[in-house]
């Protein structure tokens, strides 16, 4: 009886075991509400502090290269690319050797991966197309420009290309179904900088069947407009808008497949057209996910849940705008792709302070390549240093930061660099304001005059209804009521200086006196604030001295 109640209990743990397993990993996946958005990972909120390789670090010897600089940096994600070439060199013979070192790899360094799929489009191109893709042009066509001329880029009009890419990312996500049970890898990003360059679309006899018929229904219901032909529903942006549909279609089946097999979130991430106007089209990647067409992507695409822009912009300005375009309540913004040099740390502090799920720079290991003008000439200390600081001020605050960033309670500022810029910045937060200056002395009220070099910046979490956390580099804060009533003003009643460490706010310090009476003052040290308001309800003037 003992032993036939020993077997029934050793079933029952096994039955369940597969179980435990699921919610003791459970697959990460986007949350998303009130049009504020969270990357779930191992069940909470996550914040990626990200770094990318550079393009050619994804082989296994490079990877002694990669660790040293993500270490350096405190990043807890790692973006790295695998390629078509790379995972099926001969048509359905494939090989994974990669990500079987990979893998354990990142789990060692204690971060967690993306995947960048280099499949049919790579930075619009096949490059990373095997070689049996890029010699049957028959098999695979390419597009054909307006003259009728053979362009670089793969049709994605054809279904033996998007059959064979499909086939491979299928394989790549059971690859992960079987070897990722603790899903170090996070999120994939299915293709690489999608579009084309120099066509606004194919011009192919199949495409322009397609172009003369119908708009689909889908995307006639996102954009709120009557049933017609490309032309006649988007007249002058009708090319644009039919590419941006075809290859964002073409994408979503790939990623659809993906995600039957393991549906890890999934984003694309865009070249950026021109922050400001409009450029012909032919002068981007045209089809692509630049910031006109997220509604394209978003009525095409419903298997890709993010559209990312890779900004590599050092205007303070455009990359302000590019960040508002992408960060909607339809769309979690993510900054897959930024530039490595000095001037791009500061812009973590308004992209996190948007409340976004990740930030992650381009290039960050020491392989020798710089993509400078791009990023920086050379990633040294000093220049790894502004990257790394924002990480370790963070790091132990992420899963805090971004439960409140889900909540729509994080802003953020980085300093500005405009000619006609004030060095300072006011921002809304409801109830209160702040207003954020660059390079003002610590004591008195100096006018600001912005740093000697651009690295300011600061973010600030709202955290209960008159409590905020604040940090950030170089950066002057005041705060304000946005609406204080007749005679009423605030105070700063506390501000504790401390550090989170497992979900619990250490105390370190009280800040008074000199520190508060000009504003909060945040130098090159790694100091987080707690602050406490009190709104004081005045009382109209008293009159004083005597009438008579
Ligand atoms: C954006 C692409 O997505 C990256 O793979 C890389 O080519 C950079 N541009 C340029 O270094």
């Amino acid at each position: 009886m003992q032993s036939v109640k020993k077997c029934l209990a050793l079933l029952l743990a096994l039955l369940a075991a597969p179980v435990a397993a699921q919610t003791e990993h459970p697959i990460p996946r986007l949350e998303s509400r009130g049009g504020n958005h969270a990357l779930i990972v191992d069940g909470k909120p996550f914040l990626m502090l990200g770094a990318q390789v550079n393009n050619s670090a994804n082989y296994p010897d490079m990877l002694p290269e990669v660790w040293p600089a993500i270490r350096k940096m405190h990043a807890n994600t790692v973006e790295v690319p695998v390629g078509w070439e790379q995972i099926e060199p001969v048509e359905g013979k494939f090989d994974f050797s990669f990500l079987d070192t990979l893998l354990p790899q990142a789990r060692a360094n204690n971060v967690r991966l993306v995947l960048l799929w280099f499949g049919t489009w790579k930075n619009t191109a096949p490059a990373y197309a095997p070689a049996w893709v890029k010699l049957d042009q028959k098999r695979f066509p390419h597009m054909i420009n307006a003259k009728g001329e053979v362009h670089y880029a793969l049709s994605p009009h054809y279904r033996s290309t998007l059959e064979a890419d499909k086939r491979a990312f299928v394989k790549l996500m059971e690859y992960l179904k079987k070897n990722d049970p603790q899903n170090t890898v996070i999120m994939v990003q299915p293709e690489n900088e999608v579009g084309s360059y120099g066509s606004v679309r194919d011009f192919s006899p199949i495409a322009q069947k397609l172009f003369d018929g119908q708009v689909p229904a889908p995307l006639l219901k996102q954009m709120k407009k009557q049933s017609g032909t490309w032309r006649q529903v988007f007249g002058g942006d009708a090319d644009e808008f039919f590419h941006a549909w075809s290859i964002a279609s073409y994408i979503d089946e790939i990623a659809a497949a993906g995600k039957a097999v393991k549906p890890l979130p999934m984003y694309v991430n865009a070249a950026l057209a021109g922050a400001f106007g409009r450029q012909p089209a032919t002068t981007y990647s045209s089809g692509g996910p630049v910031h006109f067409v997220i509604d394209v992507y978003k009525a095409a695409a419903p298997a890709i849940d993010i559209v990312a822009p890779d900004i590599y912009t050092r205007d303070h300005a455009a990359y302000m705008a590019y960040l508002d375009y992408y960060d909607r309540p339809d769309n979690a913004l993510i900054v897959p792709e930024t530039g490595n040099d000095r001037d791009f740390a500061r812009f973590f502090f308004p992209v996190v302070g948007r409340g976004s799920i990740g930030f992650a720079p381009f290039g960050m290991d020491y392989t020798g390549y710089y993509n400078y003008p791009l990023g920086a000439k050379d990633l040294d200390d000093a220049t790894m240093e502004l990257f790394a600081r924002n990480y370790r001020l963070f790091a132990p605050m992420q899963r805090e930061w971004a439960a409140w960033a889900a909540q729509g309670k994080t802003w953020g500022v980085a300093e500005p660099t405009d000619p006609k810029a004030e060095h300072s910045q006011k921002v809304d937060m409801g109830k209160y304001n702040m207003t954020v200056t660059f390079g003002q002395w610590q004591f008195g009220t100096d006018k600001p005059t912005g740093n000697a070099e651009p690295v300011g910046g600061l973010a600030v979490a709202q955290i209960a209804e008159n409590e905020f956390l604040v940090t950030g580099f170089k950066a002057r804060v005041y705060f304000g009521l946005s609406k204080p009533a007749p005679f009423e003003s605030m105070m700063m009643l506390r501000v504790e200086e401390g550090r989170y460490d497992n979900g619990k706010w250490i105390f370190r310090r009280v800040w008074n006196g000199d520190s508060i009476d000009y504003g909060l003052n945040f130098t090159d040290r790694e100091q987080v604030l707690r602050i406490t308001f009190a709104a004081v309800k005045g009382t109209p003037p008293i009159p004083v001295g005597n009438p008579n």
